[in-house]
């Protein structure tokens, strides 16, 4: 095994900086291969606490980090995110790449997501505002600015007038103020450009060799299922693939190298940003999940939506990416209740179902059915072994591995690399490549 996708199975924050984390001993390379810094990545150790959002988070455990040409980048967040790591004495140098072929985040994207947002009033998406889905919108429709015209200043100039010209008109149809001009555009990125430089390759054909030549990969999924452009509950998604399905394309090598993926799913569910969410909890027990989980966003801070486990979607999620394994996270947060429901079906005006409708509008009126399971009433927080866990509370974990579909190899008990039980019985663990 020597390629490996880690997904989100959820709607994002499922943890998946933690799973990087720990898995990014076993390989030469993490990669980020769809997204951009919408994502927040968080990774705990010792003492030590970093919220990543556009570098891989295997950087700070002393991998390559690669940032391939499926991901959109915003420069300056990408500087900023570089300094902010390097005051923390990890240096960015040689251990990051940057694809030359990744779209470029511009001010008129940002300003674009923004300015839809407000226009949309109670029907907006609730993006981060970060513009990635603008930034996908110009790759696809071929009018994007690539990291590699940032060396090229004439290409780049005609590339971002082209681009001013067409988005200043949208962006001033939808009432936006102050749309910047291409020349201060063009100026504030070629100055990004050269401290961006160092970083930049073609990261596609640097992987293939690399992966012809018998190294390792780890692909690191960002957001969830759920939010992907196409399985996920659209229009109330993030515009880019969130399975297993986007590594290849994404990182520009053959879908043939996946060797394997593991979906991270929270032991219950939260979502943030607009759209249905079935099993939510807009109740006292979704406040209490939400401040036993500290759920608030990694990159916007936003207090996230709560819910039960939902087993239709972690089997979907499982499904899509056809994952070898999953990681169960934040089993802790559920310890003192006395009961914990799992939503195992639906009901849609009466009629069971087992799969979530096409139509938001469907899902939103979606009637959980609930298993309810009993709560184990004592602390799990930072236990390392299976078999200290109390019994209710492996009953809950098997329970999920089944509705899912695939074994538990991680099971979270805190959010620091050290409050982790590895399965001993997991194939997905013993199959990894050697520690290194
Ligand atoms: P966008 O990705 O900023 O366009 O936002 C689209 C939707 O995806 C919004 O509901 C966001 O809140 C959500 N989203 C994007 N990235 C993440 C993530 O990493 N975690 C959770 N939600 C996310």
């Amino acid at each position: 095994m020597r390629v490996v996708a880690v997904l989100g199975g959820q709607w994002g924050d499922e943890g998946k900086g933690k799973v990087v984390d720990l898995l990014s001993d076993r390989f030469d390379i993490v990669a980020r291969y769809h997204g951009g810094h919408n994502a927040g990545h968080t990774v705990k150790f010792g003492d030590r606490h970093f919220a990543l959002h556009l570098l891989p988070s295997g950087i700070v455990r002393g991998r390559k980090g690669v940032i391939g040409p499926g991901v959109v980048v915003d420069p300056e967040a990408l500087l900023s995110e570089i300094d902010a790591l390097s005051a923390t004495g990890i240096s960015i140098g040689d251990n990051l790449l940057l694809s030359d072929r990744a779209h470029v985040i511009l001010p008129y994207h940002r300003l674009l997501d923004g300015a839809r947002e407000r226009a949309a009033g109670d029907a907006k998406l609730g993006t981060t505002l970060r513009g990635i889905g603008p930034a996908y919108e110009s790759a696809a429709a071929r009018h994007g600015v690539r990291v590699a015209d940032l060396f090229r200043p004439e290409i780049l100039a005609r590339r971002v007038s082209s681009l001013a010209a067409e988005m200043g008109a949208l962006l001033s149809a939808l009432g936006e103020p102050d749309v910047p001009l291409p020349e201060s555009v063009i100026e504030s990125l070629a100055k990004s450009a050269v401290r961006i430089a160092p970083y930049v390759t073609d990261t596609g054909r640097y992987l293939r060799h690399h992966l012809a030549s018998g190294g390792t990969l780890l692909g690191e999924g960002a957001h969830g299922a759920m939010l992907d452009l196409s399985a996920g509950t659209y229009p109330f998604v993030t515009s880019s693939t969130c399975t297993s399905a986007g590594l290849a394309a994404g990182l520009q090598i053959s879908p043939r190298a996946l060797d394997a993926s593991i979906v991270v799913l929270k032991a219950y569910t939260t979502r943030v940003g607009a759209g249905p969410f079935p099993t939510e909890l807009s109740d006292a027990t979704g406040e209490y999940l939400r401040a036993r989980g500290n759920e608030y966003g990694t990159t916007t801070g936003r207090p996230r939506r709560t819910g039960w486990f939902d087993a239709v979607v972690a089997r979907t999620s499982v499904a899509l990416s056809g994952a070898d394994a999953i990681a169960i996270t934040k089993l802790d947060v559920l310890d003192d209740l006395e009961q914990i429901p799992v939503c195992v079906a639906y009901r849609l005006e009466g009629r069971p179902i087992d799969s979530l409708p096409p139509l938001v509008e469907d899902v939103a009126r979606l009637e959980p059915v609930y298993e309810t399971l009993p709560g184990w009433k004592s602390k799990t927080t930072a236990v390392t072994r299976y078999e200290d866990l109390p019994p209710a509370a492996v009953r809950y974990v098997r329970f999920l591995e089944e509705a899912a579909g695939a074994p538990a190899a991680f099971i979270a008990t805190g959010p620091r690399r050290e409050e982790t039980i590895r399965r001993p019985d997991s194939n997905f663990l013993a199959a990894l490549p050697p520690a290194g």
